[in-house]
Parts: C-alpha cells; structure tokens; sequence
C-alpha cells in the first residue's frame, strides 16, 4: 500500500520548514533532507544530521517553474527545453546563481543547483512551504539525499529513520522512491551541456531534446583504482565482478560468509551464500538496487559481490553508483 501524508502532516512539515527545522520527504529518486534554501542556520543543520563536508554545494528544490528566476541569474534556451521535457522529474540544472542564493546551498560557487521532483508528495510540500504567495516568494528547500555522509541513499521512509532518526524533526513517508537512483545532473552554466551525474535520464535523451550532444566530464574518463572518492557505500565490502567471472570469484572466496546480488538465479547447491535475483529490466534494477544493498549490507557478510550489469549506455548511471560503491574500482 503507497503511503500518503495527509494534508495536515504536509502543513505541519511546511511549517517545521519555515521555522528552520529538518524534514525529509520523498521524491522519484531518493528520500531527500530538506531544509529552508534561504536560511543558512537551517542548512547548517543539514551537514550537521549527514555528516557532511560544508563545501559541499546542496540541490535546491522548486516546487513551480516560476520560482526559477529567483534563483538562477542566466537561463538559457537549453534550460528552458529541458524544463520543459524533463520536470518535475529526476533531472537537476547547475545554473549561473541569482544574488542572494546563500553560500551555503552552493558551497561558495557561482552556480547553483536545481530541480523540481516528480514525486506528488515533494511537490505538496514545496508548494505548501511556498505558501499564499502562490510560489512566487523565495522559496526553495535545499535536500541533499537523507543518509549519512558517504553512505547508501535511502529509497523508503524507514531507511531514512534508521539512518538519521532523530536528527530530522519530521519524516514524510511517500512509500518506495519509483526511480531508485539520484538525478541526472547537467551543468549548463558555461554554454555547453556537460553530464555532472548520470541517472535515469540519459545523456542521449537530453542531447535529442537539445539538439546537440551532452559532454562528459573529463574526470568521468579513466576510471582507475583508488581515483573515485568512495561514495554510496556499504560497509560490507563490495566488489564488481562481471558475470562470466562469478564463478570463479565464488569458489575463490569459498569459507567466506558471501553475499551476492545477481541478474542470474543462485546455482544450486551453494551453501552460506546469501543470494539476491536483481531484476533483469533496467527500471526495476535501479528501482531496488539501494533496497537491496542495505538488505545485503545487514547481513554482516565477509564481502558482497554484485554480478556487472551490462555496459550499455542506458546503465551508465546505475554502473556509476556501483563502481562509486565498489572496492575494485
Ligand atoms: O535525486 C537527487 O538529486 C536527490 C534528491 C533528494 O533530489 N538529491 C541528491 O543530492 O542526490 P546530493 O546532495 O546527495 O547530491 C547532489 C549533487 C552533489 O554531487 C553535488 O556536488 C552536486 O549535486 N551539485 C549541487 N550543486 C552543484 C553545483 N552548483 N555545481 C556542481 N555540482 C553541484
Ligand atoms: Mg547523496
């Protein structure tokens, strides 16, 4: 059963937002960690629940197309035809920031980022947090994604409570996030389109939309041992092993309490592996990879091992987060 907040919870949260407090809500990709854009004692607030460096630059939650020039100094044509085909939905814009964006939401950059989720219940709260002035005050609420520094995104309400419990003043459950994997990120503060982040969105999805290709980011492209910052990571170490090498991984590490996350159904016969079918169809995969990790990561496993989805295009974003999470890369 999909859970849904009532109008007074939606209200009560709106509030604790106004009043500076922490509410994490949903939205289509992960729960989020919000807190007022415009009130730098609030944001602070966020790096302090997660953990979290305080350079680090925050994505700013719209909940109207009309508040975007209030936050964004320059918006080019590219800006407004991915608005247009893309939000609300999983897609954040780094944008030239307007005067008075904290430094706080853009850790001290002249950019900022942006998005309006596709999620019913973000959207509730960021028009409610809005408020009478029909979403054309300065309203925006900065959430970054709502664990602890580091560490798996949260995909249900109660990964949020077991991750940040009290820290937050309210949690808004809005059931399971349906695209399971954090927004697709596209800078296009220096007149080009360059891909920050992948996610569900996909570079060629953007470029058709804009009619011109969507540049990779130059550090995206050698991906040698040690160069990635760990980053929705398990504390279970957890290795990518393309699927023709499973085998042979698994009779190497024979002994060890192994966990393993697989499109294949387990061989028969396998004793203390703990064995996880992955769906085979792209949307489902991301939709329970975070879900599943966790569940993995519970286990107290010696290691897990995740079977490599294919390399296609498609499944660059979920690819980027297991080689971010991944021990072996
Ligand atoms: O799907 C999502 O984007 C989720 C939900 C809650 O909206 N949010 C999320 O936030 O993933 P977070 O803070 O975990 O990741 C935000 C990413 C970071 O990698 C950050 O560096 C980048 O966005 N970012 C934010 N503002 C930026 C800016 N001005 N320039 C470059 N990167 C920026
Ligand atoms: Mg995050």
């Amino acid at each position: 059963m999909p859970s849904t907040p009532t109008p007074s919870e939606i209200a009560r949260a709106a509030a604790i937002l106004r009043a500076g407090g922490l509410v994490a809500f949903p939205t289509e990709t992960v729960y989020g960690l919000g807190a007022d854009a415009s009130n730098p004692a609030a944001v602070a607030k966020i790096f302090a629940a997660k953990g979290r460096p305080q350079d680090h630059p925050l994505i700013v939650h719209l909940g109207n197309i009309d508040l975007l020039p209030l936050w964004a100094a320059e918006i080019p044509a590219a800006a407004h035809k991915l608005a247009a085909a893309f939000w609300p939905g999983p897609l954040t814009l780094i944008l030239k920031r307007a005067a008075g964006v904290p430094d706080c939401v853009t850790g001290g950059q002249d950019t900022v980022g942006l998005r309006i989720p596709g999620h019913p219940v973000a959207l509730e709260l960021l028009q409610a947090f809005a408020g009478a002035e029909g979403g054309r005050s300065f309203s925006g609420v900065a959430a970054p994604s709502a664990n602890r520094f580091g560490r798996i995104s949260p995909t249900t309400a109660g990964h949020v409570r077991a991750e940040l419990g009290p820290a937050v003043d309210a949690v808004l459950d809005g059931g399971e996030c349906a695209v399971g994997i954090e927004s697709t990120i596209v800078d296009l503060s220096r007149g080009r389109a360059v891909l920050l982040r992948p996610g569900q969105i996909t570079p060629a999805q953007i470029a058709a939309v804009l009619g011109l290709e969507v540049q990779q980011p130059d550090a995206a492209a050698p991906r040698v041992s040690g160069a990635l910052a760990s980053h929705y990571a398990p504390r279970t170490r957890l290795y990518l092993v393309p699927a023709a090498e499973l085998p042979a991984q698994l009779a190497r590490l024979r002994g060890k309490k192994l966990a393993v996350l697989a499109r294949a159904e387990a061989p028969s016969g396998l004793k203390d592996i703990s064995w996880q079918e992955a769906p085979r169809a792209l949307a489902a995969y991301a939709h329970e990879l975070y879900a599943s990790l966790r569940r993995l990561d519970d286990l107290g496993c010696d290691a897990i091992l995740v079977e490599a989805p294919p390399a296609a295009p498609e499944w660059q974003g979920v690819n980027d987060r297991l080689m971010r999470a991944a021990s072996n890369y």
